[in-house]
């Protein structure tokens, strides 16, 4: 069996020291047999310092040839004040449309453990899972025209477009059904159908996919403001919500406050299988840089961690040592351990190592 070819891309803030502690599970992973070897390279900020820009050539032609990218976090302050196209972000946003990884998945799981640290009450938040499968690689985020013009009378004028073709709704909303099939066997498709051109396609498209091949999944249609208030009125009516780049943003960290920390949540972009079989993946937190307690050992790995649960079993098809690294993970917040994101009266309060050590002895329990 050939070794797995991991690319790591720190990024910046606390993406390198919540990448080191993934690693560190890895290596347990890779004791036990997992074969990997890994390559490092460089993205957003820390690769605007080195190179001048945020997405050097070099990382893109890695990421491509590896078989599963493990990401920390990109942007800071110190590059805020950059041009738009210098900016840290515009280096994740071309992985991900380098990479092809056009269907993100976000689950929003509250832990038992934690169904008190959500703002919302603990009776509508307990037991809590959803995922949402966020369209990755068009909409607003890539349409052309993009672009801020002077007008002769002297204001400016800015544009984005959103666009979308069917066969991008189709394949985001056909890893939705595949993703409900394993799950509740229900689908929300959120869209904005009443104002938005692309909302009337997204419908039809989806409409059209579900009574050709997926006419066993329960299929709700919801406009996306209102999908946003369901999700805080009564998160859990839904299984799969599948909606496009920017609804899917948004709702996203809306769906993290649910589960308590936003530091709590991983996520998993896929693509279409390459010839070895394996899709092309990027493994990502969801929350970003936390500029303001980098470099101090504070941060929540959770999230890193369990993106490289999705790894375990989106890329290498590991179902049950997936489920085992998130059973350890909410071992360990049962027995009361806390980084300061999700502390609570009453429990131990740690930084990333303890936290770390904790899931990794919580590993050697269950093996
Ligand atoms: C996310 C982030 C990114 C996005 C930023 C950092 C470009 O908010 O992954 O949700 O908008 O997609
Ligand atoms: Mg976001």
């Amino acid at each position: 069996m050939n070794e797995y070819k991991l690319l790591l891309l720190p990024g910046d803030g606390i993406g390198p020291e919540v990448l080191d502690a993934t690693m560190r599970v890895v290596g347990w992973y890779g004791q036990k047999g997992l074969p990997y070897k890994t390559e490092e390279a460089l993205l957003g900020g820390a690769a605007i310092d080195a190179t001048g820009r945020p997405d050097p050539d070099e990382t893109f032609v890695k990421a491509i040839a590896a078989d599963a990218v493990l990401m920390g976090s990109v942007g800071g302050p110190k590059w805020d004040g950059l041009p738009f196209a210098q900016r840290a972000e515009r280096g994740l946003l071309r992985v991900r449309k380098d990479m092809g990884v056009y269907a993100n998945l976000r689950p929003a799981l509250c832990f038992d453990a934690l169904k008190d640290a959500s703002t919302l009450k603990p009776e509508i938040v307990s037991g809590l899972d959803i995922l949402i499968v966020r369209e990755l690689m068009g909409g607003v985020y890539f349409g052309e025209p993009k672009e801020t013009i002077t007008l002769p009378d002297g204001q400016k004028r800015a544009v984005d477009t959103g666009v979308y073709t069917t066969s991008e709704i189709e394949r985001v909303c056909r890893v939705a059904f595949e993703m409900a099939r394993l799950r509740g066997n229900k689908v929300h498709s959120a869209e904005k159908s009443n104002v938005m051109v692309t909302g009337v396609l997204w419908k039809e498209v989806i409409t059209a996919l579900h009574k050709r091949d997926y006419a066993d999944v329960e299929l709700h249609h919801i406009l996306a403001d209102n999908a946003a208030m369901q999700l805080v009125r009564n998160p859990k009516q839904f299984d799969v919500l599948v909606t496009d780049n920017l609804f899917g943003d948004v709702l996203s960290d809306e769906a993290a406050q649910l589960t308590g920390s936003i530091g709590m949540l991983p996520s998993a972009s896929l693509g279409d299988k390459k010839e070895n079989g394996l899709p092309s993946a990027l493994y990502e937190p969801i929350h970003g840089s936390a500029p303001d307690i980098a470099g101090q050992g504070l941060a929540n790995p959770i999230a890193s961690i369990l993106s490289f649960a999705m790894c375990l079993r989106y890329s290498f098809g590991l179902k049950d040592e997936a489920s085992r690294l998130e059973k350890a993970v909410d071992a360990v917040l049962a027995e009361g351990y806390r980084t300061g994101d999700i502390m609570q009266p009453g429990m131990t309060k740690v930084g990333t190592t303890a936290m770390t050590d904790a899931i990794l002895k919580a590993l050697d329990k269950a093996a």
